[in-house]
């Protein structure tokens, strides 16, 4: 029998998002579930009752009676010891929990005979849990949000100008850590045409952040950044000097600083004191992304905006309810492909594969049974570090061998490779005819500058590189030309229908020509700002 869905009304003060929209209450009817709306529940979030009526969605009043009539409740705030006790003894919860910070929460739940599948216990590291990432989806949202409150607070342009008015120079904008969020963030200031800087402690994010038009500053100190994961570390004394200087210089230079440092499980790094934020100019602005776990500058006060010094600091932890439309939309969209996965018979029945990676990550609480933590995920070798949010990936690293164990067996292969092929090179030279011979040198020496070019390029930079191979292929054009070429003195002219052939040729070739050098110009033009 189908599964009935509930969305409640979010509970949380100011909390405007909601678990599902409109547009993806359709989609889950389409795999076989019903839904149950909360009469208001999308109020905040511009979707009406109407709007979820007309996708298909009974309509509820009341958070008794829709929790009551819910197999399976989507929330979005971690739910309150009030909610779970509305939870039907063996339902299912698909939302954020957070379980090492709430272990009362946790032992309600299991309780409750409850299955919970917390979307931030996902591992993030696996590709394929990309689309049900709502962490990455939401940092996204809160990044570009952040500079949009910072240009509210600015009192100038973001952008370069020349009006008869007069020169105005861009803002110049410091992101403090490229996760997810200040990624988003770098990329919507630098489409607004400010100047933008970015640093973390990851060293590999550089490419990213030049990818996105932003320009990296690095810290003068050698030390790796990186915990595990994907995500940091706590830096050594050393570092944190070397950064603080970086961040005093900074400070009395840019017009905008927006903080995103995170560690997982610590506090919000310090990195912008008070003296820094008395260095910058009047009128500055500051958004402290991690306001939350204490702020990234001292004098942050979570919640608020304050002036300190002449600049203001915007403290907000609401970022994603400040544009909640969005963010409900998104987040919908990951509990959607959340409900593909575990429905993978569109049937409205749900199956909680222990066996998935993925599943068995989400999955913290099994009909009352804590499954929480998971054993880590089996990665494949290459797995990126990150959820990439962005298109460049650090790359260049991957495919050189990764541990020890595997080198030696590796260059044992490369060994018996090459002797395979030389003994092949030396049966083709010594039997192969003469004209055969030139035309293979050509071939051997052409396939090793080709694996050479692409090899040493950035993976991210794979398809204009072959698309602009593409364009020059087309060199099949000078035949094409040779042949409808009006013949030489005393030559015969070629017969009509071959230089018809030669123009359709030409014809064809050229949109190859053509459409290679445009597609590949448009890929560029994504990495350039
Ligand atoms: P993330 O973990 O992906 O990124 C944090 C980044 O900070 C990492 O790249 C890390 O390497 C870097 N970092 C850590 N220590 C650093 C240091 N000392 N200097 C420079 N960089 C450092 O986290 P995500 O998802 O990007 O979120 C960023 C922050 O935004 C978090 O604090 C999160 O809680 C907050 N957030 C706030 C919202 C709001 O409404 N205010 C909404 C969503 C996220």
């Amino acid at each position: 029998m189908a599964l009935t869905i509930g969305v409640p009304r979010e509970k949380l003060a100011g909390e405007k998002r909601v678990a599902s929209v409109p547009e993806v209450v359709e989609k889950l009817i389409k795999l076989g579930f019903a839904v149950a709306v909360e009469s208001g529940a999308g109020d905040a979030a511009n979707c009406d009752d109407d709007s979820y009526r007309a996708a298909g969605a009974q309509i509820i009043d009341g958070a008794a009676a829709l929790w009551a009539a819910s197999d399976i409740v989507f929330k979005v705030g971690v739910p309150t010891s009030d909610e779970v006790g509305l939870l039907r003894q063996g339902g299912t919860l698909i939302g954020y929990v957070w379980p090492a910070q709430n272990p009362d929460l946790m032992q309600q739940l299991a309780g409750k005979k409850a299955t919970v599948l917390a979307i931030d216990a996902l591992p993030r590291q696996l590709s394929r849990a990309q689309k049900m990432d709502a962490l990455t989806s939401q940092a996204g949202v809160a990044g570009y949000r952040a500079v949009i409150e910072a240009a509210n607070a600015f009192g100038r342009f973001f952008n370069g100008q020349i009006t008869a008015a007069g020169k105005v120079p861009p803002a110049k904008v410091f992101i403090a850590g490229a996760g997810v969020a200040g990624l988003a963030a770098i990329g919507t200031a630098a489409s607004l045409g400010a100047i933008v800087r970015a640093n973390d402690t990851r060293a590999e994010v550089a490419d990213q952040v030049v990818s996105l038009g932003g320009e990296f500053v690095k810290v003068d100190y050698e030390e790796e950044g990186s915990g595990g994961g994907g995500y940091a570390k706590v830096m050594s004394e050393g570092f944190q000097a070397a950064q603080r200087e970086m961040y005093v210089k900074q400070a009395r230079e840019v017009d905008i600083i927006i903080t995103t440092a995170l560690i997982p499980g610590k506090p919000a790094p310090r990195l912008i004191t008070a003296e820094m934020v008395q260095s910058m100019r009047p009128g500055s602005v500051i958004v402290d992304m991690a306001a939350e776990r204490g702020g990234n500058c001292e004098l942050t006060e979570p919640g608020k905006t304050v002036v300190k010094h002449g600049v203001t600091i915007v403290g907000y932890t609401d970022l994603n309810s400040r544009l909640a439309k969005q963010s409900s939309t998104l987040y919908a969209t990951n509990l959607f492909r959340l409900m593909e996965e575990l429905c993978k018979t569109k049937d409205g029945v749900v199956n909680v594969n222990m066996e998935d990676d993925a599943i068995r990550g989400l999955t913290v609480i099994k009909e009352g049974e804590v499954t929480w933590p998971a054993p880590p995920p089996k990665l494949p070798a290459a797995a990126p570090a990150k959820p990439a949010a962005t298109a460049a990936p650090a790359a260049k690293k991957g495919g050189h061998g990764h541990g020890a164990p595997s080198e030696p067996m590796a260059a044992g292969t490369l060994a018996t490779m090459f002797a395979v092929a030389a003994g092949l090179f030396w049966f083709v030279g010594a039997n192969a005819p003469q004209a055969f011979l030139a035309h293979f040198t050509v071939f051997v020496l052409a396939c090793f500058v080709g694996y050479m070019v692409v090899w040493n390029v950035t993976p991210a930079l794979h398809t204009p590189l072959m698309s602009v191979t593409n364009a020059i292929s087309s060199i099949i054009c000078i035949g094409a030309l040779v042949q409808i070429a009006p013949p030489l003195a005393g030559g015969a002219p070629p017969d009509t229908w071959i230089r018809w052939l030669a123009v359709g040729g030409i014809a064809l070739t050229a949109v190859n020509m053509f459409g290679g050098f445009a597609v590949t110009q448009r890929m560029l033009d994504m990495f350039r700002k």
